[in-house]
């Protein structure tokens, strides 16, 4: 046998082989059951002539799963892992190894699907149980869901259960916070463009006075100051207004509840609870409210029920309200949602309880403090005079800061053109508070000799607190068991084991759905999510230290392009769901682009997935629903019949 017969053997059972399964022989015998001499005879016999594809797709041979991991070694070593100071919502975290080992690195918990079949998912419904309680308690609210998909879009969500919650209020604007994160601003415009409400941008106190259905609050504001909301909130549900408050749970852990503000509705991005960066995502929102707007909630909701032998047994619970069901009625196109990231978090507050996240928090806050002090001791002033672990900095030696941060390796927050950010994370040493005074104050440093643990004594010793005391956290939370039995290595090892082997998921068997094909992901590709070059990245990181990021995507860009052969692919969305919503918004704005804005009605077949119909209403479309055979083909004469009968107004 010949090199070149050994190197393609190799090469064609290394990866086909291993995730095909079928060998040869096997190939040969089902090809013959179903009347097949080749496989490429088979696709000419199944798919109709006038759709089979002719020319190959221009993507390069196959790759080893050896040479495959190289190359996305090689992309990796292209990125930049500077210590990141950026904020803006996402926060450097330390995965604890034991929940990174057994869970993230684990296909027993990563091939697990969304919960619908609670007989065998008891494991991963307990954790995204434990997962509600964490954001119950330290939001203060009522009632949590099992997450959504990311800040921006659960603010969006918010905005829309607002509008259809209040029923006296006729207002068709809704109020933002000028001091929320940027990213959820702009996600937020684009939702209610496409619902045709009004968006105001202010301050938040201006909120008591403006005619709106609803506000939405960020809690510490982007640039961290934290502010009391409880008047703006009274004077909002004076006019039957609802009041939002994104925030973050490590905050949460050192500041007053929203709750405790009359907040209605709590959200935020769990990321700073033990989930990678991940240069944006994925990462789980969190989404909170009180008890009697339980029916109106976006996304999954975990309940505890019994089962026949009267045993307490978990399941997905008031799915009624949900896609899947409601369709075009439904509030909200959310589907899977994000069940691994929420486990990741919710185990993180298992495994450091409320005693370990008050010192973690303790710290972080601490560190925050100190590096304030010194700064200011050093006559550099602050723009803010509240915060948890985040500063901005006014100085007129702008460039120069930012040029000796990134010398040190350092990205920090570009607020304006006379001060920067700086939000300390979990990651932040107090020599790494030593290296901030050095960025700030260049050769000077010295002169100030800025001790960090003298510092320490000093806001110690003057028992002076950066939180308004009343805004200093006073309600306990992590009460449960769960939160306070699992704190060693072994302890948590077993626990996580004891919920995955209650679970079937991919390590067990194939998971048949109706409406997705399982498929298990090569560990191959599984196994750069844990490398700190893909992990650790920040998404506002600057273009020059993300260039293995970019090669991959406009790598992924292009076979996409090719594959489906259009001749743009966003990326942005990050769930089917809400690629459907962005396909719609490209429609609708296309029609407008050609004075066409009529256009409005969007035909689906009855056998389309419930976010389809869900989607098309939340980007203000009229569904019309066509037949389908008892197989869910499309029929073609009831298609075409309701198309011609829309004429004019079929957008889609
Ligand atoms: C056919 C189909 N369409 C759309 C979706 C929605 O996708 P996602 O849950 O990622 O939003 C699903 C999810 O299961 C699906 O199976």
């Amino acid at each position: 046998m010949s090199i070149e017969t050994l190197i393609q053997l190799e090469q064609r059972d290394n990866f086909i082989g291993r995730h095909i399964g079928s060998d040869d022989a096997e190939e040969k015998a089902l090809l013959a059951a179903v009347g097949a001499t080749s496989l490429e005879d088979l696709s000419t016999q199944i798919v109709p002539a006038d759709i089979l594809r002719e020319e190959f797709l221009d993507i390069k041979d196959g790759r080893t799963e050896f040479e495959a991991i190289n190359y996305l070694r090689s992309l990796a070593d292209q990125n930049k892992v500077f210590k990141s100071y950026i904020g803006m919502g996402y926060n450097d975290t330390i995965v604890p190894p034991v929940i990174m080992r057994n869970v993230l690195e684990n296909p027993g918990w990563y091939t697990a699907y969304t919960p619908y079949q609670p007989e065998i998912a008891q494991g991963r419904l307990e954790a995204l149980l434990n997962f509600q309680q964490l954001v119950c308690d330290m939001t203060g609210m009522e009632l949590a869901n099992a997450s959504l998909l990311d800040e921006g879009t659960a603010a969006a969500e918010a905005m829309a259960m607002t509008k259809r919650t209040v029923r006296k209020n006729k207002s068709n604007t809704f109020f933002v916070d000028e001091n929320c994160l940027p990213q959820t601003i702009d996600v937020i415009k684009t939702r209610a463009e496409a619902f045709g409400w009004e968006i105001i941008v202010a301050p938040a106190a201006d909120a008591a006075d403006a005619e709106v259905f609803g506000a939405i609050f960020q809690y510490p504001g982007k640039g961290g100051n934290v502010e009391d909301f409880t008047d703006v909130i009274t004077a909002l549900h004076a006019k039957d207004a609802l009041a939002t408050v994104a925030t973050d749970l490590m905050a949460l852990v050192a500041l007053k509840t929203p709750a405790d503000m009359g907040a209605d509705i709590v959200l935020g991005n769990a990321q700073h609870f033990g989930v990678p960066m991940g240069f944006g995502g994925p990462h789980a929102a969190f989404f909170a409210t009180k008890d009697k707007y339980k029916r109106s909630i976006p996304g999954r909701i975990i309940g505890v029920s019994i089962d026949a032998q009267g045993n307490q047994a978990l399941r997905m619970a008031l799915q009624t309200r949900e896609q899947h069901i409601r369709r075009e009625k439904a509030n909200s196109n959310i589907c899977t949602a994000q069940a691994l990231l929420a486990n990741l978090s919710s185990f993180y507050a298992v495994y450091h309880g409320p005693q370990g996240l008050k010192t973690i928090a303790g710290r972080i806050h601490r560190l925050t403090d100190i590096l304030a002090l010194g700064l200011q001791k050093a006559g550099i002033k602050l723009a803010n005079d509240t915060w948890f672990d985040t500063l901005t900095i006014i100085t007129d030696d702008r460039d120069a800061v930012i040029q000796r941060a990134l010398a040190a390796e350092a990205n920090l927050r570009l607020d304006s053109a006379v001060s920067v950010g700086v939000s300390i994370c979990e990651k932040t040493s107090a020599a790494d508070i030593a290296e901030l005074f050095t960025i700030f104050l260049g050769d000077a440093a010295e002169d100030f000799n800025l001790d960090v643990y003298e510092l320490d004594a000093e806001i110690v010793a003057s028992g002076f607190s950066s939180i308004p005391v009343e805004l200093v956290r006073t309600t306990e939370f992590l009460t449960h068991p769960t939160f306070n039995s699992y704190h060693s290595e072994h302890e948590m090892l077993r626990y996580m084991k004891s919920l995955e082997v209650k679970d079937l998921a991919m390590n067990h068997s194939m998971i048949t759905l109706g409406s997705c094909t399982m498929k298990l992901n090569a560990t191959t590709q599984m196994i750069p999510l844990s490398w700190p070059e893909f992990s650790t990245i920040h998404p506002f990181a600057p273009k020059d230290q993300t260039v293995g990021y970019e090669q991959m995507i406009g790598e992924l860009d292009d076979y996409l392009k090719d594959i489906t052969g259009f001749s743009a692919i966003c990326m942005q969305p990050n769930s089917g769901a809400q690629g459907e919503y962005a396909g719609l918004i490209a429609i609708k704005k296309y029609h407008e682009s050609r004075g066409e804005g009529h256009r409005n009605v969007c035909l689906i077949p009855r056998s389309a997935h419930g976010t389809n119909p869900a989607s098309a209403q939340m980007a203000s479309m009229k569904v019309v629903v066509t037949n389908c055979d008892e197989f869910g083909n499309v029929d073609f004469a009831d298609l075409k019949a309701k198309a011609e009968e829309i004429g004019d107004n079929l957008s889609c």
